[in-house]
């Protein structure tokens, strides 16, 4: 049986995909990954403040840079421990132990001078490039537009500085998802990963302050990526990879039959050790001997909406019929 699927150009064994999180800043977890049967590994993300951080430190010009106010000393430490270059002999060690694909990953929200850096990850031989474009409409004097015209310059720009494939990872909050989904596959990236997951605020009512929710996803959250992913995949001019939400190899299988090109998986690999990943490979091809199917492509997108299919009617139609049906 064979699982090999074709994503951002490179050549996977396996749709299932180690997503960018902290497990994927260890040399041995990836090698770990790489035995239990992931098609590629994306590395945990640097954020553009260590970049610019560490661009002004080698041009000697400490003064901080952006508007970046109380994370500036957060950042100054992150940059004196070398994040940076420790990055890059990742990359590197990842690139000599590892045959499958190694996807760099940049947390970015800003048209910043981060980008010209961005030849050195492909200079240290990651095999693509994966933007975690962090901009959320937080911001009440920044309008749809504003929000869009960011993605479009930061995906330009680092259109011109590198040749290695580009996937942007989006979440879902924009005015217009679909549409705009469909403009960024327009736009000379070879993949949109959605969705990512911003961090979860909670409120701590003993102390009546903020604090962190529990960073990993729950399993509901999957019908989510599930419902955009068979809305989009036949509409996007690029691969779309599904995240948020897998815990398993079934929602796997959901995530390829609604047309997800690869699936990214990181909850999942926290709460049941890295090993969980050859689980997902064997709950797959398990599935795929069951239908008796031999490779991906005889069922990948088989419920996607069609391309000319008008997604609000058809969920119009479905959302009628099954509150008709309850009584
Ligand atoms: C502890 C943790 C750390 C993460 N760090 C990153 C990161 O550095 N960059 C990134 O793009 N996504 C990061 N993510 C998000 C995951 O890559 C993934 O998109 C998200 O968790 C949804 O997938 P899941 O439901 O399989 O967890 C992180 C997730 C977790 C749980």
């Amino acid at each position: 049986m064979n699982t090999h699927v074709k994503y951002l150009g490179l050549e996977l064994n396996s749709p299932v995909v180690a997503g960018s999180c902290g497990l994927t800043a260890d040399i041995n977890n990836l090698c770990k990954l790489e035995e239990c049967g992931v098609g590629a590994v994306v590395l945990k993300s640097i954020f553009e403040e260590q970049i610019i951080y560490d661009i002004k430190r080698n041009t000697h010009m400490y003064a901080p840079v952006g508007n970046y106010g109380d994370s500036y000393e957060y950042i100054a430490q992150h940059v004196a421990a070398d994040s940076v270059a420790k990055y890059f002999s990742l990359i590197r060690e990842a690139k000599q132990k590892l045959s499958i694909p190694v996807i760099g990953s940049i947390n970015c929200f800003s048209h910043e001078n981060w980008i010209t850096y961005a030849k050195q990850f492909q200079d240290s031989g990651c095999d693509a490039l994966e933007l975690n474009m962090a901009i959320m409409p937080f911001d009440t004097s920044l309008s749809a537009d504003d929000v869009e015209r960011t993605f479009s310059n930061i995906i330009q720009s680092l259109r011109k500085t590198i040749s290695i494939p580009i996937s942007i990872k989006v979440g879902s909050y924009f005015t217009d998802l679909a549409k705009f989904m469909q403009q960024l596959s327009w736009s000379g990236i070879q993949g949109i990963t959605m969705f990512n997951k911003s961090l979860q605020v909670d409120i701590d009512i003993d102390h009546e302050t903020l604090r962190n929710a529990d960073s990993l996803t729950q399993p509901g959250e999957l019908y989510n990526t599930l419902r955009w992913t068979a809305i989009l995949s036949k509409k996007l001019r690029c691969d779309l990879c599904a995240t948020t939400g897998v815990s398993n190899a079934h929602d796997i299988v959901k995530l390829l039959l609604a047309g997800a090109t690869a699936v990214q998986v990181a909850s999942c690999l926290y709460r049941n050790g890295v090993e969980y990943a050859k689980e997902l490979n064997d709950g797959l091809q398990e599935w795929m001997k069951q239908k008796n199917y031999e490779n991906i492509d005889q069922f990948r997108g088989k419920l996607a909406l069609k391309q000319n299919d008008k997604a609000s009617m058809l969920m119009r139609t479905q959302f009628m019929n099954y509150f008709a049906e309850i009584k």
